[in-house]
């Protein structure tokens, strides 16, 4: 991805979807339900590079019982732009899951196919209970059965960028969730 200006880089954001004010609102909500379900349990935040990295830094802030934080990286393998489910874990946890209350922290389930991988992989390491949190949610996209126990926004099936997504590694700086404008 190479942009020849930055007029050009900002004529493909079509329309701002999700404002900060409201990333904001919900963010608190999402810290709520944390704060209120796992309160007094040792509870690991564990957030899959890059996408996930501004949501989680907000996400954190709102929680306000104890807490570590954990990253772990996946490369996801794509045929156009449609993920095939295989996933390579690049970089994994360095925690010993098991005494743990893990919630993943994803940015966007889309297919339902890297996360439900993400999941079998955690699963088998035995945490205490394991759940998914997600900023974003296309349920009209799914290939395999997957929910999310917190969604924080359910959106069409547009192609998104800012607050951590990209599109081809670029706008992931933008504050807000916008439209990519093809
Ligand atoms: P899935 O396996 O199809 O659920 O793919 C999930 C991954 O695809 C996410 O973690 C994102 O990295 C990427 N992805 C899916 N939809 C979008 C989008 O609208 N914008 C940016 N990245 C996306
Ligand atoms: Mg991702």
């Amino acid at each position: 991805m190479k942009f020849d200006s930055t007029e050009e880089w900002k004529s493909k954001i079509k329309r701002v979807l999700i404002s900060e004010d409201e990333l904001r609102t919900e963010m608190k909500k999402a810290g709520a339900y944390i704060n209120s379900v796992y309160d007094g349990s040792p509870i690991l935040l564990v957030s899959i590079l890059k996408g996930a990295f501004v949501f989680m830094a907000d996400l954190c802030r709102e929680v306000t019982v104890p807490c570590e934080i954990e990253f772990m990286a996946a490369k996801s393998y794509f045929e156009g732009t449609v993920s095939t489910g295989h996933v390579e874990i690049t970089m994994d946890l360095k925690h010993d899951i098991s005494k743990y209350h893990v919630i993943i922290v994803e940015d966007i389930i889309d297919t339902g196919r890297t996360l439900n991988e993400i999941k079998k992989i955690l699963g088998v390491r035995n945490p205490l209970s394991l759940r998914i949190m997600t900023l974003l949610d296309k349920p009209d996209r799914r290939v395999v059965e997957l929910k999310a126990d917190y969604s924080l926004f359910t959106i069409p099936d547009y192609f998104v960028i800012g607050y951590g997504l990209d599109y081809g590694e670029f706008y992931r700086n933008l504050p807000y969730i916008a439209e990519f404008s093809e």
